[in-house]
């Protein structure tokens, strides 16, 4: 945080000693300093423009750091790591694995920052744990509706008590699987499947290529290799820290291949 304060500073003084350059080349007289001059005064605009931009992505980012103690505060009681052996079962049955981790606020807001999305858009994280990401995605992004979907009664529970306290706008938690769960809306999807089984994954793809031509999924896990051939491109990779890892590959595809 204290880096961003310093970017920001350091950006702000390069605009105001850019806007007094530009000021001092006008004042120049022979036409060879003239056409000096106004080059240097194109190269100060793109700085200038370089400047405002970093402002802003800075800016936007210390707004969006502001919001992690509140979600901090909003789920100092909640723990996804401890949970009954039939649940563990439960999900190690399904395909999934009853290991816990979460994914980092500021590792979910450099995704969902580049995503650029909007009020059609629709949120979904399959296997939600306690909810934090669904609770973040809804109150700093203006998706339509964000939905968490998990299979644990444990952290379900948690999630939905989380959402009854500040249930403002569409915010769901399903206490459901993710391969009989309705994602007919969806159009973003988040997926912490670092530990999802090949067969488990295979099943989701199958069921995202019955979803919404534009769809974009975000997986730790890559996609099965025929993800290709079925319309999904990988459009962007990160690596982002973790609960458990300081950086994480993070795979980004969008589907684009037309419904038949
Ligand atoms: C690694 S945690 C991710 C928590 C959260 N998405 C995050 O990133 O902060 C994965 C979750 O998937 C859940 N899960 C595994 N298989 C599932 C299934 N078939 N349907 C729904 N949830 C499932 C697990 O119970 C676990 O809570």
């Amino acid at each position: 945080m204290i880096n961003k304060k310093w970017s920001l500073l350091i950006a702000l003084l390069s605009l105001h000693i850019g806007a007094q350059q530009t000021e001092s080349i006008k004042t120049r007289n022979s036409s060879a300093e003239k056409d000096a001059a106004d080059r240097e005064i194109a190269q100060l605009k793109r700085d200038l423009k370089v400047a405002h931009d970093q402002i802003n992505d800075l800016q936007l980012e210390l707004e969006k750091a502001q919001q992690y103690p509140l979600l901090d505060a909003i789920f100092s009681g909640a723990n996804g790591f401890l949970i009954p052996q039939e649940e563990k079962n439960s999900i190690s049955h399904r395909g999934g694995a009853p290991t816990y981790g979460e994914i980092k606020y500021p590792s979910l807001d450099a995704i969902l920052h580049d995503l650029n999305v909007d009020e059609n858009d629709v949120f979904y994280d399959l296997g939600s744990g306690v909810g934090k990401t669904v609770m973040q995605a809804h109150l700093n992004y203006p998706f339509q509706k964000t939905v968490g979907v998990e299979l644990a009664p444990t952290r379900h529970k948690q999630a939905e008590a989380v959402a009854d306290k500040l249930r403002n706008r569409m915010l769901e938690f399903r206490q459901e699987d993710m391969l009989t769960t309705d994602l007919s809306d969806a159009t973003v999807i988040y997926m912490c499947s670092t530990c999802f089984s090949d067969d488990l994954m295979g099943k989701l793809l199958d069921r995202f290529t019955k979803l919404k031509p534009g769809l974009v999924v975000i997986t730790l896990k890559e996609l099965p290799d025929r993800a290709k051939s079925v319309g999904f491109d990988l459009i962007k990779k990160y690596t982002l820290p973790m609960s458990w890892s300081a950086g994480n590959s993070v795979y980004v595809y969008k589907y684009t291949k037309p419904r038949k």
